[in-house]
């Protein structure tokens, strides 16, 4: 009997595996796949070499900038993709280890919740039936493919996010189907290398639930490099390596590319491993489609024993997200006092420039009808920026409460606040007002500085 069978082994299911083992607890992980799951495989950490070795190229291209000279810099595209495949080869060899070091024991088959009974939840695979006082599911999500009419006939022109990472050659024209976050950074990748990237994205912004005035910013940075945008234009069908579409006045027009992006967002994985035979209730859009696993604060569903965590829930979609509902879902597995909170949870996209962004936005406070502040300063007040980023552009901007100055949100355009929102997350989740982060220390001469020089301009 285990204390805890997890399905799924992304970045939900392997930390939960991890901090249970780490307890003491008596794990068993399922993957049929890899471990890892869709971020280390083929989301967050491949996408990210790729976009690191096409920043390495525009760094040659633009050195010139810096007093650098670097004459006819080129690429070799399979030579970018094979280094993708060795360093996310080797994150899992990471994972795989950590799972060792736990005494996580891993079962690389394709599990099926059998049933539950009052001793705990039976799991068959590779014809073995595993018992389990508590089961946790992380089986994540997949990319949504609507069926556009002629879709199936375009063959593999049409790539989602997994079949392009592994394309054997670059694609001269690239049309990109959704201007999301994988659509925003294929289209930054590719750019790079010179690909002509049209995106066609139905509503009147690029990266829809991120900062208005920032998404407009970066769009124009991407235009200015020969990136189009085809804004509030709804893809209508596919005609070979042709995307029809839309126009805002409803005339039908076309943009053809070799490849073809679908990113219009991703779908909970719901089927297929036996969630029917233990009753889980599911969370339903106000269409009444199931979306996810419905789950409370605790992570816990309706039926004793069983927890979600990560895509599965089918709301916040990150693998931070799921790291940490893995975490809080196994605490309360320990009997320890934890609950997941969503108002501090980061969103970063890895265009070139950067953004990043946590807690609320102007027009979400506004929508939630808070009395609120908008402070703002262009990120060439850090020194450090103006240093590393000539000709760059960026900006921070802090949303607080009206009366008592707490940080609501912090959003950045600028390199590279990925790295620096950690500050902000911490500031959101302790509750601290503006003048408590005036008093904090930041390194000099940093780009985080920035966020310490914002809070000063609060009138
Ligand atoms: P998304 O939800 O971010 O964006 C999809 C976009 O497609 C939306 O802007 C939507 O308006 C548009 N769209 C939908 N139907 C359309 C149509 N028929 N014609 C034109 N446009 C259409 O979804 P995406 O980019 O596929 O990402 C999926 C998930 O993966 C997200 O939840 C995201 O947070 C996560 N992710 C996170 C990353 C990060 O944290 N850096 C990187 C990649 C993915």
């Amino acid at each position: 009997m285990y204390d805890l069978a997890i399905i799924g082994g992304g970045p939900g299911g392997y930390v939960a595996a991890e901090r249970a083992g780490a307890a003491g607890l008596k794990v068993v992980l399922f993957e049929r796949k890899s471990l890892g799951g869709v971020c280390l495989n083929e989301g967050c950490i491949p996408t990210k070499t790729l976009l690191y070795s096409a920043k390495v190229y525009n760094y040659a291209k633009t050195g010139d900038h810096y007093g650098v000279y670097v004459s006819d810099p080129s690429f070799k595209y399979d030579e970018i993709v094979a280094r993708k495949n060795k360093v996310v080869k080797k994150l899992v060899g990471g994972v795989k280890a950590a799972m060792k070091g736990n005494k996580v024991e891993v079962v690389a088959e394709n599990a099926t919740i059998q049933g539950r009974d009052n001793e705990g939840v039976k799991i068959e695979a590779g014809g073995n039936v595993y018992a389990a006082k508590n089961l946790l599911i992380c089986t994540g999500s997949e990319a949504a493919v609507p069926p556009f009419p002629g879709l199936k006939e375009a063959g593999d022109v049409i790539v989602t996010n997994r079949e392009i990472l592994d394309l054997t050659e670059r694609p001269e024209a690239l049309v990109v189907i959704g201007g999301g976050v994988i659509g925003m950074e294929f289209a930054a990748f590719f750019s790079t290398l010179g690909t002509k990237v049209t995106v066609v994205e139905m509503l009147p912004k690029i990266l829809g639930p991120l900062d208005d005035e920032i998404s407009e910013m970066l769009q124009k940075q991407y235009e200015k490099r020969g990136v189009e945008f085809c804004l509030r234009c709804k893809v209508t069908g596919i005609e070979g390596n042709t995307v029809v579409y839309e126009d805002p006045e409803g005339k039908v027009c076309r943009v053809s590319g070799d490849k073809i992006l679908v990113s219009v967002g991703r779908r909970a994985n719901l089927q297929g491993f036996g969630l029917e035979n233990i009753g889980v209730e599911l969370a339903l859009n106000p269409a009444g489609r199931p979306y996810g696993i419905k789950v409370d604060e605790k992570m816990k569903t309706n039926v004793p024993g069983v927890y979600a965590a990560g895509d599965v829930t089918g709301f916040s979609m990150l693998a931070h997200t799921a790291s940490r509902e893995g975490e809080v879902a196994v605490n309360n597995i320990l009997g320890k006092e934890d609950r997941m909170r969503y108002n501090a949870i980061p969103g970063v996209v890895y265009t070139n420039p950067e953004v990043a962004g946590v807690g609320l936005t102007e027009s979400e406070a506004k929508a939630k009808g808070i009395d609120f502040k908008v402070v703002k300063l262009p990120m060439a007040y850090a020194g450090r920026f103006v240093a590393e980023n000539e000709r760059g552009e960026g900006i921070c901007k802090i949303i607080v409460g009206a009366k008592y100055h707490e940080v609501l949100g912090v959003h950045m355009l600028g390199n590279p606040c990925s790295e620096i929102i950690s500050a902000a997350c911490v500031a959101i989740e302790t509750e601290m007002t503006l003048e408590q982060l005036q008093e904090v220390v930041f390194p000099h001469p940093t780009v985080s500085e920035i966020i310490k020089e914002t809070s000063f301009t609060i009138k």
